[in-house]
């Protein structure tokens, strides 16, 4: 009865997960929750009182299906200031959150059989999304020793007649990566010699602790899709705001699909994204970054110094993926890194995400989305299990 396109997609591993996790906190069980994938902040009181406003001021119709006219003209000018590209409001699709904005990005992009790049580790839903685009995805493994990133050298074995595209994600989740700008033109110039597309996920955007975001869409926006939206950067997870900037042919390609498969995004949210954007650098938010950028060094300095476990330092987001496979195996302290996150969970009541929701065993992902004192007592018990006074 199911159809076949549908029946073989995994749901998301992070998020059946959390409705797991959300069981057990409701049958009384104290769990520290660092498998979460969203800022622990209310959204700030400056785009909520906007929303209020918004409603009151009629923002509760259809707008047009790739986006409010004054909230595309919002993200050009976030994209002048912060790629330093100008774009046309008819280069720019809003959708229900950046999910959408890939999903329907892949769907305007890849025809049956095509093969898209993608790093691994990986966001947990590339490569469904590639699946329900009818390609194919074809994961590159990236290693902690140097930070995760992609190169020319590790794609360039994968490439075969039928590679069509290549997806990057910086900052990275589950890894954190940020790469320098001299990296990212070598993907982009590897790109252009194989005539490949790219779909650079940078969600995340605000959310870097070192240096800064260096965007493939800079260095060739007409190669380069470049997805982000309000979730992460602005505390608006629920609010679902995504966006695609793209060549024009594409963004009014996606445009009709969206307008067949779902219309506009939410009003009330696409009325706020003009403030969220111009306040960019509003107090609130700025205290946030500011507070992920302290619990990360104080994830690394509590992880640092663990014999056998490897991660990288994450330069942007707010997780850290960390490597325990000396650790695992049968005299190790579980078998595999899904059988220690279980442990974890069941003995010290702190959720973690198993790496092989990334495509990658042997590691687990830990989120610091989550309080001071919290990263402070999972930490001890993370390493109480590893057997580390
Ligand atoms: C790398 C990455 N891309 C996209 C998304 C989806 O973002 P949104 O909530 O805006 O759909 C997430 C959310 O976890 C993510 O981590």
């Amino acid at each position: 009865m199911i159809s076949q396109r549908v029946r073989t997609i995994q749901p998301s591993a992070t998020l059946s997960l959390n409705s797991r996790l959300q069981d057990l906190i409701r049958n009384g069980r104290e769990i520290l929750n660092l498998s979460v994938g969203e800022p622990d902040f209310p959204t700030p009181e400056f785009i909520r009182e906007r929303a209020k406003e918004a409603i009151d001021d009629g923002w509760t119709r259809y707008t047009a299906a790739s986006g409010h006219i004054e909230a595309r003209q919002a993200i050009c000018r976030h994209i002048a200031r912060t790629r330093q590209v100008e774009v046309d409001p008819s280069q720019v699709v809003i959708s229900s959150g950046a999910k959408q904005s890939l999903s329907q990005c892949l769907l305007s992009l890849v025809d049956p059989a095509d093969e898209v790049l993608l790093g691994a580790p990986h966001w947990v839903s590339y490569p469904e999304l590639v699946r329900l685009a009818d390609g194919v995805p074809v994961t590159v493994e990236t290693r902690s020793q140097t930070g995760h990133r992609l190169t020319p050298e590790l794609l360039e074995p994968h490439l075969t007649p039928r590679t069509a595209g290549l997806i990057l994600n910086e900052p990275g989740n589950p890894t954190g990566t940020v790469s320098s700008a001299e990296e990212i033109a070598a993907l982009v110039e590897f790109a252009r010699d194989n005539d490949l597309w790219i779909i650079s996920d940078e969600i995340y955007e605000s959310l870097i602790h070192d240096g800064e975001l260096h965007s493939p869409y800079s260095v060739d926006p007409q190669r380069v899709s470049l997805i982000s939206g309000l979730s992460k950067s602005f505390s608006m997870t629920g609010w679902r705001i995504g966006w695609t900037v793209c060549n024009p042919p594409q963004a009014a390609a996606m445009g009709r699909l969206q307008s067949q498969n779902s219309a506009n995004p939410c009003s009330v949210s696409q009325a706020c994204i003009a403030t969220a954007l111009e306040h960019h650098d509003h107090p609130e938010l700025l205290s946030m970054y500011e507070t992920f950028r302290r619990r990360r060094d104080l994830m690394v300095e509590g992880l640092s110094g663990i014999p056998g476990i490897n991660f990288s330092i994450p330069g942007g987001a707010f997780y850290i993926f960390v490597d325990l496979s000396e650790r695992l195996g049968p005299a190790g302290v579980a078998p595999d890194a899904d059988a220690f996150a279980l442990r974890l969970l069941e003995e010290k009541n702190v959720a973690v995400v198993a790496g092989s929701a990334f495509g990658c065993e042997g590691a687990i992902r830990i989120s610091f989305a989550r309080p001071e004192a919290e990263l402070l007592v999972a930490i001890e018990r993370i390493r109480d299990l590893l057997g580390v006074s």
